[in-house]
């Protein structure tokens, strides 16, 4: 069976911790694209051209330490606004989303420009105070220095560069359902997404 669930929305607003527990639920495979970007960075960073690291990207990449910090997400934020970098990565998630067996992928341009043939999209946002404190509080234990308003404008800043930029810009597919989480538990929020993928698995 092929199946795809098209995840998108700004950082921090759920939709790893959605896309994730939704997979386990029925038994579908899961990406986290924001990886392929932000291993892409971290090549980047090391001094590889970003399209060269980006076609370059294996398993072992994904697998590095240090992937999920503010400094990596920015960077990541900034080669995913180059074209040809987007290019190179487009394969990999194509073919990941229609194996069989069913995936979820989440992201800013899963629902608009990867899969626009998903079965079910979702597109999960929520306060940008309530994204900055779960983050925040996330990043706490290992950054003590690190302050809500630091938090809160890295977010922002990153959310600007990915929706404003020309080539796949983050944005809600005319066809997604919108799940807002600012006042939702992870529980609820999850409870909504299966009943979405259900209903449409219902449809055939
Ligand atoms: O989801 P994340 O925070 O790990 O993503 C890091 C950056 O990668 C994000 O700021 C923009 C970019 N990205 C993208 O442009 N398209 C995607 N499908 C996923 C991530």
């Amino acid at each position: 069976m092929k199946f795809t669930v098209a995840i998108d929305g700004p950082a921090a607003a759920g939709k790893g911790t959605i896309a994730k527990a939704l997979a386990a639920h029925f038994g579908f495979d899961y990406l986290d694209t924001g990886l392929l970007y932000r291993a892409t960075a971290r090549k980047a960073m090391d001094g590889l051209d970003p399209v060269a690291a980006a076609k370059a990207l294996t398993a072992h990449d994904f697998q590095r330490d240090g992937l999920r910090t503010a400094k990596v997400g920015q960077a990541a934020s900034k080669i995913a606004a180059l074209p040809k970098v987007r290019a190179a990565l487009v394969a990999f998630q194509h073919d990941f989303a229609r194996r069989e067996g069913g995936a979820v992928l989440d992201g800013r341009d899963i629902g608009t420009v990867i899969c626009p043939e998903a079965e079910v999209k979702l597109f999960v946002t929520a306060s940008d105070e309530a994204r900055a404190e779960r983050r925040w509080k996330e990043l706490a234990e290992r950054t003590p220095d690190l302050t809500l308003d630091e938090v809160l404008a890295d977010l922002r800043a990153r959310d600007t560069r990915d929706s404003e930029r020309k080539t796949a810009p983050m944005a809600q597919a005319a066809d997604a359902v919108l799940l807002d989480t600012t006042a939702l538990g992870i529980d609820e929020a999850l409870a909504a997404a299966v009943a979405l993928v259900e209903a449409r698995m219902a449809r055939g």
